[in-house]
């Protein structure tokens, strides 16, 4: 795959006041991760932008005139060499007409209301990619796939493997989408021949990795690449991270209850509890859809480990929203999870919203929320104890004679054991447990509860 990311020329033209200059600005800012760059002329350009003003008489009509003049230009540049130029309707009369611009003016590709900016990445990339272009986001992740050896040198019994890169879902304050490009899946070959090699060489369990891992597009989705690799000799447990929950569908669920070899942990973030702020995340989940999915894992894989990942701090995160957040995380219960404060990342739509959280009300959000999750944490392990777990054992302890191993539900177990056991599955008793792991002696295999 050649390596330099493709230029595309945007031109926007402005009319009316201040207010649209700045929105100007700021959709050439939002534009210019996906390889955009400014021009000052609608001739050759991939991409033209009208932030159109409502204030003056006759303003509707002075936009389908210039929409008309730039209909010739995208048929004369059709003709010429093949090149797509989309035309982008924005600003208040965009606001005013809607779609009825479509239907006066079908050269035009998109129309978008002020209020929805922060969806012009989203919906210019996807124009993009449903016509099979790649943009300069796009470039990272095949290279870096075109770079992976399939004979890997795995150092240990366990190892990642990665089996998609990037997204699509442009979660309003992550650079991910743009950094990373679209969703991209390995195939099921491929990945395949690297579980195969990694098992060969004493791997037993494999982490599936990707940005939007259960969006896996490979035929049959992430649910049919779990059951073909559970059919590897040797490869005896499957993870996989990170999930979205919009693309959490019925045969992966179903894939917890009838594979052995899935692991039962699940990393699912919700980034919040507040209907409010996921929807200003772009998320497509509600707090109580979030709550229904788990609840339906949970029906499939009762004792299914739950992780998390949440944001405190979001622009417009309230109190009241942040109440919401640690109601949710009492209703799922979980065994471990990743907190963040929202920080600004230039680009991304959420850097431009209004309500800006301070620093200060963050600190106290995530140390009250850190203090939740870390009880739960705590509980969850000491729910452990006096069970006996399989144990994969990966490697000696600090202590002379211990190892550390990991329980189904991804606890590091330490335990005195022999040195030829690393590698090995062996069934342990969980005698102690701490917030951040657990303490057993090793069992007799008959002592074995299933998990
Ligand atoms: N600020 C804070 N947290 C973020 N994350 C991603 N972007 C941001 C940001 N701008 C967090 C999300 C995501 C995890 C990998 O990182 O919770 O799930
Ligand atoms: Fe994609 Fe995850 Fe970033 Fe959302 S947070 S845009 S799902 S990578």
């Amino acid at each position: 795959m050649s390596g330099t990311a493709p230029t595309k020329r945007l031109y926007i033209k402005t009319y009316g006041c201040q207010m649209n200059v700045y929105d100007s600005e700021r959709m050439a800012d939002v534009l210019s991760p996906l390889g955009y760059v400014a021009t000052d002329s609608p001739e050759g350009a991939d991409l033209v932008v009208l932030n159109t003003c409502h204030i003056r008489e006759k303003a509707t009509e002075k936009v389908y005139s210039e929409l008309g003049k730039l209909r010739e230009m995208k048929d004369a540049r059709a003709a010429e060499d093949g090149a797509v130029m989309n035309i982008v309707v924005a600003g208040c009369v965009a606001q005013a007409e809607g779609e009825e611009i479509m239907r006066r003016q079908p050269a035009v590709d998109l129309v978008v209301g002020p209020q929805a900016y922060h969806q012009l990445p989203e919906l210019i990339a996807r124009t993009h990619r449903a016509r099979g272009e790649r943009l300069a986001a796009d470039f990272a992740a095949e290279e870096k796939f075109d770079a992976l050896p399939v004979e890997r040198r795995p150092t240990g019994v366990t190892a990642f493997l990665t089996v998609q890169e990037g997204c699509d879902k442009f979660c309003t304050f992550c650079v991910v989408p743009y950094t990373r490009g679209g969703e991209w899946s390995r195939s099921p070959q491929t990945i395949e021949a690297e579980a195969r090699g990694l098992a060969a060489q004493g791997v037993r369990e494999v982490t599936l990795l990707g940005q939007n891992v259960n969006a896996y597009a490979g035929e049959g989705g992430l649910a049919a690449l779990v059951r073909r690799l559970a059919e590897i000799p040797g490869l005896d447990r499957i993870r996989y991270t990170t999930s979205h929950p919009r693309d959490m569908d019925d045969s992966l669920i179903a894939a917890h209850a009838e594979v052995e070899a899935l692991m039962p942990y699940l990393h699912l973030p919700v980034q919040s509890g507040s209907d409010k702020v996921l929807k200003a995340m772009n998320r497509a989940h509600t707090a109580d859809s979030y709550l229904r999915l788990v609840e339906k894992i949970r029906a499939a894989r009762p004792d299914i480990a739950m992780s998390g990942d949440f944001i405190v701090g979001f622009p417009g995160e309230r109190d009241a929203d942040f109440e919401a957040t640690l109601q949710l995380v009492r209703e799922v219960g979980y065994a471990a999870a990743f907190t963040f404060k929202y920080s600004r990342r230039p680009g991304t739509p959420a850097a431009a919203m209004p309500g800006q959280v301070a620093e200060a009300v963050k600190d106290e959000r995530l140390a009250r929320l850190n203090a939740l999750l870390e009880d739960q944490q705590r509980a969850f392990n000491a729910s452990q104890v006096g069970r006996t777990l399989p144990v994969l054992f990966e490697r000696r302890g600090r202590h002379p004679g211990q190892l550390i191993g990991r329980s189904p539900y991804l606890q590091s177990v330490h335990v005195s054991a022999p040195d030829r056991l690393i590698g090995q599955i062996v069934p342990v008793r969980i005698e102690d447990a701490a917030r951040m792991s657990l303490a057993g002696v090793l069992a007799e295999t008959a002592e074995l509860e299933p998990v």
